[in-house]
């Protein structure tokens, strides 16, 4: 199986409940390395960017405005089939749905706030890693 890298946020919600050292204890519990981390807030002009994908969708003005309300931490993840490890420990994007044990069910309040984003494939790993970090930046 291949070393993969996958990007993370810990989104405003899980900062404002000072959540980033629990849900780093579930990354790294579950066999994944944090080869990069930084603490930032995001821009209205970033956000829009991150979630272009998403943009007629009709929660995308909330979906800004949310990620833009507090700090949110952006990481690199890496590890053997880490972008579907990622995947299936943050858990289903609604809370409400999301089995035992993952990041959401633990943490998440609702499907806009839902404390976690991983990258859904090997492209938009790479495309949402380089939005954000420097190849320097990051240290395996
Ligand atoms: S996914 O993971 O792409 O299959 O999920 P999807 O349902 O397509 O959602 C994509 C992102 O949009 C967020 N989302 C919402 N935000 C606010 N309000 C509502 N109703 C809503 N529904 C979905 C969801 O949290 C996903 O964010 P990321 O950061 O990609 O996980």
């Amino acid at each position: 199986m291949a070393v993969e890298r996958t990007f993370s946020i810990i989104k405003p919600d899980a900062t404002a409940r000072n959540l980033t050292g629990a849900i780093n204890a579930m990354i790294e519990q579950s066999g994944l390395r944090i080869v990069a981390q930084k603490r930032i807030r995001i821009t209205r002009e970033q956000a829009q960017t991150f979630y272009a994908v998403h943009s007629q969708r009709p929660f995308f003005g909330e979906l800004v405005d949310f990620m833009m309300s507090g700090p949110v931490v952006v990481q690199v993840l890496e590890g053997e089939n880490a972008i579907a490890r990622y995947r299936e420990l943050m858990g289903a994007t609604d809370p409400s749905k999301a089995a035992e044990g993952t990041i959401r069910k633990a943490h998440a309040a609702s499907i806009g706030e839902n404390s976690v984003h991983g990258s859904d494939a090997v492209e938009t790993a790479a495309i949402e890693i380089a939005q954000f970090f420097a190849g320097n930046e990051i240290v395996g």
